[in-house]
């Protein structure tokens, strides 16, 4: 089938602002639109810039705007969509150029909610042990592959450069709820802040545009609810 692409187009050395260009590309029902660009990008022109890895839903580096709503390029099905198709970066960050942005202030946020097991005690001499029922507490959050789709969807995102975002909180959750981790308190500290949990809003955006399913609402309202709890 036929398909038109409108992708907005950026170049940083010739442009004093985006702008979009259309592309006809000839795709099958089943194609992803991650397909449709290649297709432009490998017989059209050259130059268009995005980001992509795996193409399979898990390196989660092809997050973007499709049709205005946060989606993996390679998991939307063009028959799931229709023959339009409006291509921008996502809102929030600087882009670099065309459809890649910076994903710097993001991956700063997501360090400073500590996203790694802290346990002091010596470990014991097989693994640090834990049941089914502890495991199933943090499940959901262990699915982020921070593509940032959650973040840039929030529009605290777009209006305050210091808001933690929707994946921090996802990835500080994961190890906060963790049976075995001992960071929870550093953790909450950061997220008691100007810049943490208190900012949601409960809009939701983040829930809708998370390609894993990730209960993303939830999670913040779970640590919001902790941090009443505990301080
Ligand atoms: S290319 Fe890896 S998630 Fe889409």
């Amino acid at each position: 089938m036929e398909v038109q692409l409108r992708i907005q187009r950026y170049n940083p050395d010739e442009d004093v602002k985006p702008h979009y260009e259309n592309f006809t590309v000839d795709v099958a029902p089943t194609d992803r639109v991650l397909d449709a660009l290649n297709q432009v990008k490998w017989h059209q022109d050259g130059t268009l810039t995005y980001r992509r890895s795996c193409a399979h839903g898990v390196c989660g580096s092809d997050a973007m705007r499709i049709n205005g709503r946060n989606r993996l390029a390679c998991k939307v099905l063009i028959k799931d969509i229709g023959n339009k198709i409006t291509v921008e970066p996502l809102l929030g960050f600087e882009v670099i150029k065309d459809l890649v942005i910076d994903m710097e202030p993001f991956f700063d946020s997501y360090k400073k909610v500590l996203p790694f097991l802290i346990n002091d005690q010596n470990p014991p001499a097989t693994e640090r042990l834990q049941s089914p029922e502890q495991r199933a507490v943090f499940d959901d959050t262990t699915k982020c592959i921070l593509c940032a789709a959650c973040t840039t969807a929030c529009p605290i995102t777009w209006t305050n450069e210091n808001w933690v975002g929707p994946a921090a909180i996802v990835n500080a959750h994961r190890f906060i709820y963790d049976s075995r981790d001992e960071g929870t308190e550093a953790r909450l500290e950061v997220l008691n802040e100007n810049s943490g949990v208190w900012r949601c809003r409960t809009i939701f955006n983040c829930t809708d545009a998370c390609p894993r399913g990730i209960q993303v609402t939830n999670a913040i309202e779970q640590v919001k609810r902790t941090l009443l709890l505990n301080r």
